[in-house]
């Protein structure tokens, strides 16, 4: 087998063997197939797309480029979930303990933040103390015991992505439906989940930008899930603007607390709540969605799941008492109110610039090997569709950096005032199975 004849092939639409696809994606892997053939594929997948059984073929090949975890000593049906990327998306935070209090273990691995988004691994350690990394007999021991536990990625999960991803990222073919979706299929599977629920963010804050690539790209992944027996479904949920009203390390925490407590913002309450029944229908704890929506809700309104939380904290060596005391987290020695420049109202918020402003303020990296500031963040005090007066704070930054002109003009940008009142958005626009 060539490489070229793959390419060639791909190049004139024509479907692709379980083998050629294994064969071009191992070659890579291993550094037989060069940048430029691969550079040459990914483009014509870009063009061409993939069929159902081509897509299962490529995320089985990535897979199987690494490590896959074994979750066969946990009991019961290991439900995971995976947003596709949003700004102050701190779901994970909360619907980890509101699943493993409904009985189904969760035994999750998260990332960290690169760029403008944040990832849960960072969050959690703004706890003091807070392990992220656990022997995996203290894994499984904590999931079979607990119900849930939660760790960083192990290094060798995937590398086939990995590789492929660092190279989409300079060849211009980030955006391909087959290849995002391959790429979240294959970490889900490889990190040994039985079961998948999606979190397809849709608007100005995210890869899709509108209903119908969302649909499309949920359909995809759902249909992975099928091709690969694990049960799979997806929410389309909104990014038009960042979720709920705190961006950053600790103010996400503070604010995942908030809403396990029952006095979280509505977004974030009704995302978390239908992702967390989702997961635990799929699990085998609930006949149907609705039942499940109601019990958890009374999990939150009756305080066992904020204890929940604290357990979770507790178990991985964190300190619980920020559960009622969120002030011992870290905060930040210096904040500064960006203010309405007219009357109006919000009419958009930029949630991409605004990551980028909690970055530059010192809550994210702009390369892998950056330090965090976790008290560094951004408290949006006021959301599309809220009426301003000019003056009047419309958001305040955290930062313990002396100088931070440049996240205040990112900031300052985001923000877009009108005299229009926007139309209300759903925070749920689809659920596909
Ligand atoms: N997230 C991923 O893990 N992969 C993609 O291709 C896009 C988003």
């Amino acid at each position: 087998m060539r490489a070229v004849d793959i390419i060639e092939k791909k190049k004139h639409a024509e479907s692709l063997s379980k083998e050629e696809i294994e064969f071009i994606i191992s070659g890579y892997t291993k550094d037989e197939i060069p940048d430029y053939q691969m550079s040459a594929f990914l483009m014509t997948i870009y063009f061409n797309g993939m069929n159902e059984d081509e897509i299962a073929y490529l995320t089985e090949s990535f897979v199987n480029s690494g490590d896959q975890v074994d979750l066969s000593p946990i009991k019961g049906i290991k439900v995971d979930k995976h947003s596709t990327g949003g700004v102050g998306d701190k779901i994970s935070l909360i619907v980890l303990p509101l699943v493993a209090g409904a009985g189904v273990p969760v035994a999750k691995m998260s990332g960290r933040g690169l760029g403008h988004t944040g990832g849960t691994i960072d969050k959690l350690e703004s706890i003091e103390g807070f392990r992220t990394e656990l022997t995996s007999e203290e894994f499984i021991n904590n999931v079979n015991k607990y119900k849930m536990a939660i760790v960083g990625q192990t290094a060798n999960l995937t590398p086939a992505d990995k590789k492929i991803y660092a190279l989409r990222d300079v060849t211009s073919t980030i955006d391909s439906i087959p290849l995002i979706a391959s790429s979240i299929m294959s970490k889900k599977i490889a990190s040994g989940a039985d079961a998948i629920v999606l979190d397809v963010k849709m608007g100005s804050g995210a890869f899709m930008k509108t209903i119908e690539e969302a649909e499309k790209l949920a359909k995809t992944m759902v249909g992975i899930g099928k091709n690969l027996n694990r049960n799979t479904v997806a929410v389309i949920t909104n990014m038009d603007q960042p979720l709920g009203n705190q961006v950053g390390n600790s103010n996400e925490v503070k604010e995942a607390i908030k809403v396990l407590a029952g006095n979280g913002s509505e977004d974030e309450t009704t995302i978390a709540l239908t992702i967390a029944s989702h997961m635990c229908v799929l699990g085998g704890a609930f006949d149907d969605f609705d039942t499940a929506y109601k019990s958890l809700k009374e999990t939150i309104d009756s305080g066992k799941a904020i204890e929940k939380l604290k357990e979770l904290i507790l178990i991985q060596g964190g300190n619980p008492e920020v559960v009622d005391n969120p002030d011992l987290l870290p905060g930040a020695k210096n904040s500064y109110d960006v203010l309405a420049e007219k009357d109006g109202y919000v009419f958009e918020i930029d949630a991409e610039s605004v990551g980028i402003s909690a970055m530059l303020l010192g809550a994210g990296r702009r390369t892998k090997d950056d330090k965090i500031d976790y008290g560094a963040g951004i408290t949006l005090k006021k959301k599309i569709g809220d009426s301003v007066k000019k003056g009047e704070t419309i958001c305040t930054l955290m930062t313990n950096l002396d100088e931070y002109d440049d996240a205040i003009e990112r900031i300052q940008k985001a923000y877009v005032i009108s005299n229009e009142k926007p139309k209300t958005k759903p925070y749920i626009y689809n659920i596909i199975k």
